[in-house]
């Protein structure tokens, strides 16, 4: 087909970043963690779901998955050209690839999150934070770019440069063609995702999801970070919380690996993302195993959970 005749559904992802004049090393490394995500699914659909007999930092079992989709990940980016830094969640250590950062990106990643229900075959993902430079222990929002791949019936891709947050769709021929560009997200949301054990909820966050179900709000959570928070993006309706629980005051999920990039994404689609007292991306990490409570999607009802968890502190 003609250029002329293209319609926006065949603009795949390599010509949307140049057309947004993003640099070109950072469009070669969202292109290579694009192609990295085709390993990826290949596993995912036809490798073994069993653990790998080891266990991350974390003390959390691997599977063999996890140390696949690591592996195909860390590859592809130190071979990449113009990456710095790699830190893996699966791994003990930042990878340093080049000492000379100088026009070089540094990438954190969760290379297979929710691997805990790959093996009843819900959705999963890949999480991507990148930064300029070699230093990853950054506020979040020095983040230049971030991205999720879902693999769930559809394997999708969401990215944002700090212009929009865009989303593709993995093709027949395993490319990735533009599905929906500047999504946005409401001021209100009409479902919620709460994560963690309810019985450990503080009286805050009691009221705060009761205050959720007065207005209407459905509860949609499946267990994983990536469908779940690519429902709060793409319905644009919706926000998701995995709280400080009593005796857990940082929640589970971690800063560099899953908040940051998520919440990146959700401020640049008009969303808000919170830990509850400020915004996630204002936090400077103390280090790379930061975690952090998270209140992420629609603003009104981030900053209601904010205004709830302020009043029980006074
Ligand atoms: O990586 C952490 C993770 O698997 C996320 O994908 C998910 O949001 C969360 O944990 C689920 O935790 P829980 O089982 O405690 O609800
Ligand atoms: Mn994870």
């Amino acid at each position: 087909m003609s250029e002329r005749g293209k319609t926006k559904f065949q603009i795949d992802l390599r010509r949307h970043l140049r057309e947004r004049n993003v640099a070109p090393d950072l469009v070669h490394l969202i292109c290579e963690i694009a192609e990295a995500s085709k390993y990826i699914i290949n596993s995912i659909r036809t490798g073994d779901l069993g653990v790998a007999g080891t266990s991350n930092l974390y003390g959390e079992q691997q599977l063999a998955l996890d140390v696949l989709a690591d592996r195909i990940l860390t590859k592809r980016l130190q071979h990449s050209g113009v990456v710095g830094n790699v830190l893996s969640e699966e791994a003990d250590d930042i990878i340093c690839v080049s000492n000379n950062c100088n026009g070089l990106y540094s990438v954190a990643f969760d290379p297979l999150d929710g691997s805990s229900i790959v093996n009843v075959n819900l959705a999963v993902g890949t999480i991507v934070s990148i930064f300029g430079g070699c230093n990853l222990l950054r506020p979040g929002r020095e983040q230049v770019a971030a991205m999720y791949i879902l693999y769930g019936p559809r394997t999708t891709l969401m990215y944002s440069t700090g212009e929009g947050v865009h989303e593709f769709g993995m093709n027949q021929l395993m490319e990735y063609t533009l599905l929906q560009e500047n999504i946005t997200i409401d001021q209100q949301a009409n479902l919620y995702s709460p994560g963690g054990l309810r019985n450990l909820f503080t009286p805050a966050i009691e009221e705060y999801v009761q205050k959720l179900e007065e207005k209407g709000c459905k509860l949609r959570y499946s267990g994983g970070f990536v469908p779940d928070i690519n429902q709060v993006l793409i319905k644009g309706k919706g926000v998701f919380l995995y709280p400080h629980l009593q005796g857990k005051p940082n929640g589970k999920l971690r800063l560099s690996f899953e908040l940051n990039p998520m919440a990146f994404l959700v401020e640049q689609a008009g969303g808000a993302a919170s830990d509850g007292h400020g915004p996630i991306l204002d936090r400077v990490p103390e280090g790379k195993d930061d975690r952090a409570p998270i209140f992420i999607g629609c603003k009104e009802d981030v900053a209601m959970a904010e205004d709830i968890i302020r009043r029980y502190e006074e």
